[in-house]
């Protein structure tokens, strides 16, 4: 997983004041709205005896342990330990960590890394449009890797194979084919088209274009007046939160402009994902995505665009392990977990 990075990690409307549970980044997380509305996500566990925390209340902005009722406020520290009374002076370590947090295009996002001040401004599409009247989303977790999954949103030549029953007359040939790369930024566009031995000006097929910010958002056009929207969040290793919405621009009236993106929706979920795209991709081998993994062809530029930073920020990001040999005289064994932004510092 990639550090220092705004991750959206739940639909905005999930989150209330009741604390609500969720597993995103390898870790289970805890989130509640504080009494002005502010969304506050904490490690789900308590540092006392590791209950988890969204079992409890929230009682005037802070969560409050289903356990033994220690308190905790929005910004992790313990403000009570009630069996020893309310003016005891809490023992250090009880805090749990805390993430910056925000709102913003009906998602809550937290910022996975490094404390910095100031934090990186939150990604997003210029070309989509802040009102989301007339937009349709849904959100489910795949057991499938991540950068496999964010891997295949540039892939385009697996439509007239793996959606041959809903895509006919799709042709088979990615020509043109772009790439172009910025920074965090992975732009795809192109036609797929018929391999009829004429040009794209002679036989032009079916244009689209892709483009993603790295590493979890990516915008499809694959129709005119339509976007499809994806973001695509590690839960772990293994499993995936992915949350598609669909902006269209066909009906804007109200609720029937809603009706419209939703049954497109339930179209790319019901037909297109679940019986076709899923179960291919539950098969790759190795789970894992990676530059060398597989052997990649030249209509899999986009994909690899993404793996080779992909790559570079994972080595970027590893965690360097310090071991301390234990002294004979004070017998102890420290491990410290360091960034190599702190290793750095050290050597
Ligand atoms: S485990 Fe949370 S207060 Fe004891
Ligand atoms: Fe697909």
């Amino acid at each position: 997983m990639i550090p220092n990075y705004w991750y959206a990690i739940i639909e905005s409307k999930k989150v209330k004041q009741k604390p609500v549970s969720i597993k995103r980044m390898a870790q289970d997380l805890v989130l509640w709205r504080e009494v002005n509305r502010n969304v506050i996500c904490m490690v789900d566990r308590c540092p006392h005896r590791g209950a988890a925390l969204s079992l409890g209340k929230v009682k005037d902005s802070c969560i409050e342990c289903p356990y033994h009722g220690f308190q905790y406020s929005i910004d992790g520290q313990c403000t009570l330990i009630p069996c020893m009374g309310k003016n005891a002076v809490i023992p250090p370590g009880f805090v749990v960590k805390s993430f910056p947090t925000r709102e913003a295009q009906g998602f809550i996002w937290i910022w996975w890394g490094e404390e910095r001040s100031p934090l990186s401004e939150l990604p997003w599409f210029e070309k989509l449009p802040d009102d989301l009247a007339h937009t349709a989303e849904g959100s489910q977790v795949w057991n499938v890797n991540y950068a496999r999954i964010m891997e295949s949103n540039f892939d385009i030549h697996h439509l007239p194979f793996v959606h041959r029953s809903v895509t006919p007359g799709v042709g088979t040939l990615l020509d043109p084919y772009h790439v172009e790369v910025k920074d965090d930024l992975i732009c795809t566009w192109g036609q797929l088209r018929r391999d009829d031995g004429k040009s794209a000006e002679e036989s032009p097929g079916w244009f689209f274009r892709i483009t993603v910010i790295f590493p979890q958002l990516t915008l499809l056009e694959l129709a005119p007046k339509v976007r499809l929207f994806v973001v695509v969040t590690p839960v772990d290793e293994n499993y995936s939160w992915v949350a598609i919405r669909y902006y269209q621009d066909y009906v804007r009236l109200p609720l029937l402009g809603w009706f419209v993106s939703w049954l497109i929706l339930m179209v790319e979920f019901k037909v297109f994902q679940e019986p076709q795209d899923l179960p291919v991709l539950r098969s790759l081998k190795p789970k894992y995505a990676g530059l060398r993994t597989n052997k990649l062809v030249a209509a899999d530029a986009g994909s690899a665009q993404y793996l080779k930073r992909y790559e570079q920020l994972m080595r970027q990001g590893t965690l360097k392990v310090i071991v301390h040999i234990p002294l004979p005289k004070r017998r102890s064994l420290a491990i410290r977990l360091i960034s190599p932004h702190q290793a750095s510092k050290i050597s």
